[in-house]
């Protein structure tokens, strides 16, 4: 076990930094808006298997919620927690017994953070290695950590720091990029599976493809049943049981909202609306055990994804482009989204420099903020750098 600490001097974000590692020659404007000399081609261009699809024309809207308040330049006195250590720490899940953050990292590596004041202070611990690419955790009632590893499936690591792999397919479909968890007090285990045709490197492929391949499933320890509740959902992915145990809200990315899965009573197995037209693309979601639910939003939702999304021939486009000239840059403005146990939005933290931005956790004062993409957590003081 490696234990390594943060340098003060490295621990506020410098633009520049964050510029450099995004630079490039294109934008993906470009790759949506300058693609009238391939377009005669593309119409008889095949792509093996990739067959863009309308998405529901109901959900395709430009509109974007109301959000009553926000902080647009979060990264302004944000603090970067196990810089360089930390590759893409996806999800964040926090033990308060132990005040230990768990993050999945791009290396495999499941680290363990420990809550500091100062986050100069935080030890940055390597835990287990899951030998895939874990992306959702989740702390479970006795202490265990529920990953969901997009490659090995749903593991579960003892305390001990055991793995143990618990389901990797339902109803004979394996799944291809097991992606977000949360674990009910009853030990049962929520997920997704946010794609059975692409894994998470071709995830791109997967929202440009614009077809439903996710799944929500849920894994019951006591009997190792796995059962898929929702089939066809497109990009299915963060997940988090509400605090009274009677409902479950999922993440859908490309349809920019979070809906509802009933667990109990006369409602059980309906689904409804919880949050829509989110402005940006949700990705984890985490309940912070006072009130809100915190969504990562990797980035903005911006007239370029509108007009994209809108037509599966631009999708194609954008696809051939990505084949040969390699994946277009993302867009900016990713950040994290608080809302309300009702799903109405509260606050909105984000930054014109930031994206793939895919978790968020309120600990105290603080804001947590994990990335796929970049080498540290994001941490804010929310009293010192308040969204208003
Ligand atoms: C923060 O870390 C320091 C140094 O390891 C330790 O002395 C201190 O007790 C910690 N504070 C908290 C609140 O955990």
């Amino acid at each position: 076990m490696s234990v390594s600490k943060n340098s003060k001097a490295d621990s506020r974000p410098n633009s520049s930094k964050i510029i450099s590692k995004r630079k490039t020659s294109w934008s993906f404007t470009f790759f949506v808006t300058a693609l009238v000399p391939i377009i005669a081609g593309t119409i008889f261009y095949r792509l093996d298997s990739f067959d863009p699809a309308p998405l529901p024309s109901d959900v395709l809207t430009r509109h974007v919620v109301a959000v009553p308040s926000r902080n647009d330049r979060m990264l302004r006195g944000s603090e970067l927690v196990g810089e360089g250590s930390l590759l893409g720490p996806e999800d964040v899940a926090y033990d308060p017994s132990s005040g230990v953050i768990y993050t999945g990292c791009a290396d495999g590596w499941i680290y363990r953070v420990t809550v500091n004041d100062s986050a100069s202070d935080m030890a940055v611990e390597k835990w287990i290695n899951t030998g895939g690419r874990p992306l959702g955790i989740a702390v479970g009632g006795n202490g265990e950590v529920v990953v969901a590893d997009s490659e090995k499936g749903l593991l579960k690591v003892t305390a001990e720091g055991t793995v143990e792999p618990l389901t990797d397919e339902a109803n004979g479909q394996k799944f291809k990029l097991t992606d977000g968890v949360d674990v009910a007090h009853n030990g049962i285990v929520y997920f997704t599976d946010a794609s059975y045709k692409y894994s998470v490197n071709e995830f791109l492929w997967d929202i440009l493809e614009g077809k439903p391949h996710g799944r929500l499933l849920s894994y019951d320890p006591a009997t190792k049943r796995t059962e898929l509740l929702i089939p066809n959902l497109y990009f299915a992915n963060g997940v988090a049981v509400s605090p009274d145990q009677n409902h479950v809200i999922f993440c859908e990315t490309p349809l920019r909202r979070c809906r509802k899965y009933h667990l109990q009573g006369k409602e059980k197995g309906r689904v409804d609306d919880f949050v829509d037209n989110l402005p940006g693309f949700p990705d984890n979601i985490r309940y912070d055990g006072e009130g809100h639910y915190w969504i990562g939003l990797s980035m903005e939702y911006t007239d370029s994804w509108h007009f994209a999304l809108s037509y599966p021939f631009i999708r194609k486009c954008v696809a051939i482009m990505m084949k040969y000239l390699g994946p277009p840059p993302m867009e900016k403005n990713g950040g994290v989204l608080a809302v309300d146990l009702a799903g109405k939005p509260a606050a909105h933290y984000y930054d014109p420099e930031l994206s793939l931005v895919t978790s968020g956790i309120r600990i105290g004062d603080h804001l947590y903020g994990g990335s796929f993409f970049y080498p540290y957590i994001i941490r804010l003081n929310l009293n010192q750098h308040p969204a208003t």
